[in-house]
This record gives structure tokens, sequence and C-alpha cells, in this order.
């Protein structure tokens, strides 16, 4: 089930959203401060690496591109709350929480009973065909979904202890919710299954309504922009919402306490004609409203994106940049200062940046197949298509490969291989070790502060070995 999707755009079709996750637009007066203090979130936080890794894995093919999603929302703004006085102390008790709807008691031989898979040794030629043409319609088994009850329970509840143990102060109250599931040519009986399931599993105290938009005609989705109608297909769209939630005054949040199935479809139910354009269009777009001068640090690492800026090859991005004003949204430098101040923001204008050439074999430095650190590099011809051939020579004098992680190149002390390793220097507080540091001299040596020795060429894998400007497998430059 998808939670969001497109709703303009030449196929009208759906998008496959982040996964894991709930969307929850709330507008400033909606939220509650209650819980921002609370240790089982504390310790969410702490580990929310390791949740948006599991979620990041799961969800999208911009991996490299994508920022990480925001946790812990933003001190509350404006008007202080109203103290409400009315309430009572202490925590809500699991019967003040009870759901809306009890699940009805279940037979465990029923189809699909208690998240078990839906399984069927007998076909009549009429179920074989109801099963093909769910396949041919929406590219997973509808007919199982069919056969699956509506009031389905998933057997035991998988959410960390953590999750499963919090409690709620009764003051403030927590606050109400809108469920509005967005939804496009959709197997019924899945769709239907998901509004069970919110009536089965919310608190009816705290469950305001649910909505279900088909067309996105709700007025609020629309006033604060809906989707940016000239991107195609997906990609993209669900950070270009994001930004936008954020930058023009809301909150999007993620719950990680919240678990959200995913139908995995047998094939994307969408062509893409076009191939990655696609893709790559939709984030140009997305950089080009919403980034700022921040958007030259992704086209820096996608030529294909740089290509099109160059070119203008990504449509009219007028009406997008009007709604920004229309809703007053702020710049990008506050989105990072104030939404996501722990994020390392790669050099704006890093010294030298591109692939690094030597001049004696004529080949690049090359992180090789994914590298994400530890593993020798290679010499290899040069492509000109950034990648595994991406450094950037940062401002602090680092030799960046920083296109997913800030990887750092590495000389051991002693003559030897040099690796790539998590950079020590993460902004304010830190600094750069010497074997991260590299001079990049008039003779176009790469010497390395710590170990004194140079970069080369030569060899299996390039290494660091005494400086010799004469030796032409020791010089390098920037393309
Ligand atoms: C971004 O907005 C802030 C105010 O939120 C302002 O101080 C800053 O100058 C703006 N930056 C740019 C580059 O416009």
């Amino acid at each position: 089930m998808r939670l969001l999707r497109r709703h303009y755009g030449p196929l009208k079709l759906a998008m496959v959203g982040v996964v894991f996750v709930i969307f929850v637009f709330i507008m400033h007066k909606d939220v509650g401060s209650g819980s921002k203090d609370d240790p089982w979130l504390k310790n969410i936080v702490e580990r929310k690496d390791q949740v948006l890794d599991m979620m990041m894995g799961a969800v999208n093919n911009i991996r490299d591109s994508m920022p990480k999603l925001q946790i812990n929302a933003p001190m509350q703004q404006e008007e202080p709350e109203q103290k409400v006085n009315s309430c009572l102390p202490g925590y809500y008790t699991p019967a003040e929480l009870k759901s809306f709807m009890e699940r009805p008691p279940q037979d465990p031989n029923s189809p699909g009973a208690d998240g078990k898979a839906f399984k069927k040794d007998k076909w009549t030629p009429e179920e074989t065909k109801r099963k093909d043409d769910g396949f041919t319609k929406h590219c997973f088994n509808a007919y199982a979904s069919d056969q699956i009850s509506l009031h389905r329970s998933l057997g035991p509840d998988s959410r960390p202890p953590e999750c499963i143990e919090q409690k709620f102060k009764r003051c403030p109250p927590l606050p109400t919710t809108s469920v509005i599931i967005v939804f496009h040519n959709e197997a019924w009986s899945t769709l239907l299954r998901t509004v069970y399931s919110v009536l089965h599993t919310s608190p009816a105290i705290l469950l305001k309504e649910v909505i279900l938009v088909d067309d996105a005609s709700v007025d609020d989705f629309e006033h604060i922009g809906s989707y940016d109608d000239q991107m195609e297909i997906w990609g993209g769209e669900n950070v270009e919402m994001s930004f936008r939630v954020w930058q023009c005054g809301g909150q999007l949040e993620i719950i990680p306490c919240s678990v959200v199935g995913h139908v995995f479809r047998t094939k994307s139910p969408h062509t893409f004609p076009k191939g990655t354009q696609v893709i790559t269009r939709n984030q140009v777009r997305l950089a080009e409203v919403w980034m700022d001068n921040y958007k030259e640090i992704y086209y820096r690492r996608n030529q294909q994106a740089a290509k099109m800026v160059r070119e203008r090859n990504y449509g009219d991005i007028s009406p997008r940049l009007k709604l920004k004003e229309d809703l007053k949204c702020k710049n990008f430098s506050w989105y990072l200062q104030n939404i996501y101040p722990e994020m390392f923001i790669p050099d704006l204008s890093p010294t030298y940046y591109g692939a690094i050439k030597n001049e004696g074999s004529q080949s690049c430095l090359d992180v090789g197949e994914s590298n994400h650190g530890g593993k020798p590099l290679i010499m290899y011809p040069c492509h000109g298509m950034g990648g595994n051939q991406y450094f950037e020579y940062s401002t602090q004098k680092e030799l960046r490969h920083n296109i997913g992680k800030q990887l750092c190149l590495i000389s051991k002390y002693g003559p030897g291989q040099v690796e790539l390793k998590e950079c020590q220097y993460k902004g304010k507080g830190t600094s750069v070790p010497g074997n991260e540091e590299w001079e990049f001299t008039k003779e176009r040596l790469l010497k390395n502060i710590g170990s004194n020795l140079c970069l080369t060429s030569r060899g299996e894998h390039p290494s660091t070995i005494e400086c010799n400007p004469g030796d032409i497998h020791q010089r390098w430059g920037f393309s």
C-alpha cells in the first residue's frame, strides 16, 4: 500500500514512497510538545541511523542523493501552547487508548491468518484466471489478498520492546490525528485492509478521521503544493515533499514505532521510456527549486544532472518558485541549520574536485567496485563519469571520496597502500589528522602530512612512497 502518490502527470502513475514511514502532515497548531524528553524517544533517536539505514535500504534507488530524514522535531515556535488544565495527571491507561474497533476472533486456519503466507494447493480454472488477472492488473496476487480477512491479524507484535512498553503522559493530551491514505488503481482488498488496520490499531480517542483520497483533492494538500506536477512517474518527489513541508512551515515526522507493510510487486507497473533520465530530471527540479546554492554539491556528483542543468532541460519550474514565494518558504541554509543541524555539509566550493589523473600512467585514481572503506584503491582508465573516480580536495586539504558516505583517503604511517576511511573531520569540534591531510604541492605531488610520503601510481595499487618530484608517476592533476 502506498501512502502517497503523484497527483497529475501524463500517466497518472503511482509513486513508491517511504515504506516504513507514516507521513503525517502536521501544521504547527496540531503539534503537542509533550514527549520530547521521553527516554524511549531518546533511545530511538540515538539508534536512528540504524533505523534509517534499514528504511533507506528498502526504499529507493536514489540512495546517494537522498538526505537522511529527520526524527526529532524542532522546538515549538511562536504561540506558546495554552496550558491545558483539564487533563488528569499520570499516564494514559491501555483502556483509555483502546482502539476504535476490536479485531474479531479469527480462525487460525483461515487464509493468511496471523500473518502466515497464503497457500493453496488446488486451483480451479476459474480461480487460476482470477489469480492471473490480479497479476496482470496489480502485479501481485490480488486473488490471495481477496481471500484474506480484512481483519487479519499479523500475529505477535513485531515492534521493538521499547515501542510496545512506551507510556504517554495525559497532560498535555496527545494530539488527535487524521490518517490520510492516498491511493490510485488500488486492489480493493488491500486498500480496505489498510483502513481496517488503522481502525484496529489506533486509539479511538486520538483518531479524528480516516481520509481516503483518490485524485488528491484534499484542500490542505493542494494549498501546500500537492505534487510537482511536472515530475514524471517517480523518483525525487518524496524528497521534494520533505524539503517543501519543512521549509514552508510544516513538519514531516518519522514515527519509528509505527510499522507499515509494503506489497512488493512482481514488476514495476510503470515503464521508464526515458530511462534514468526521468529520475535525474525530477531530482534536478527539486534541487533547482529548494536547495539554493547547495544544489551544486549534487551536480558535482551527477554528470547527467549537471548536463541537464547546462542544457536547461528540466522543464519549467516557475510555478514551483511561485509556490515557494507565496507560501513564504525559508531557504535551504535555514533548513540545514534548524532541521538537520547534525548533518555534515560537504564543501560548497571545494578547492579542486573531479577525477585525479596521474601523469605517468595517464589513468585515474579509482576506488574500485563497492569500496566503502578499507579496500585498496586502483588505477583505472579515466572515464569522466564521476562515480568511483570522484574526489574533492577539500578546503581542509583532505582527499574526500564523498558521493554517499564521507570517505577520506588515508596513508598509513610508513610506505604502503592507501585506503579509504570515514573522515575524522566532521565539522565543529573535530580536526583533520595528519594521515588524512594531503598537500598538493607546486610540483603537483600529493604529499601526505602525517607520513611525509607521496602518492604514486606505480605498483599493483596506488600507494605512498618517498617523495620525488622528478617521478612522473607521482604527479597528479584534477580534471
Ligand atoms: C537564508 O535565510 C536566513 C533567514 O532564515 C537569512 O539570514 C540568510 O541570509 C538566508 N540565506 C541566503 C543565502 O539567502
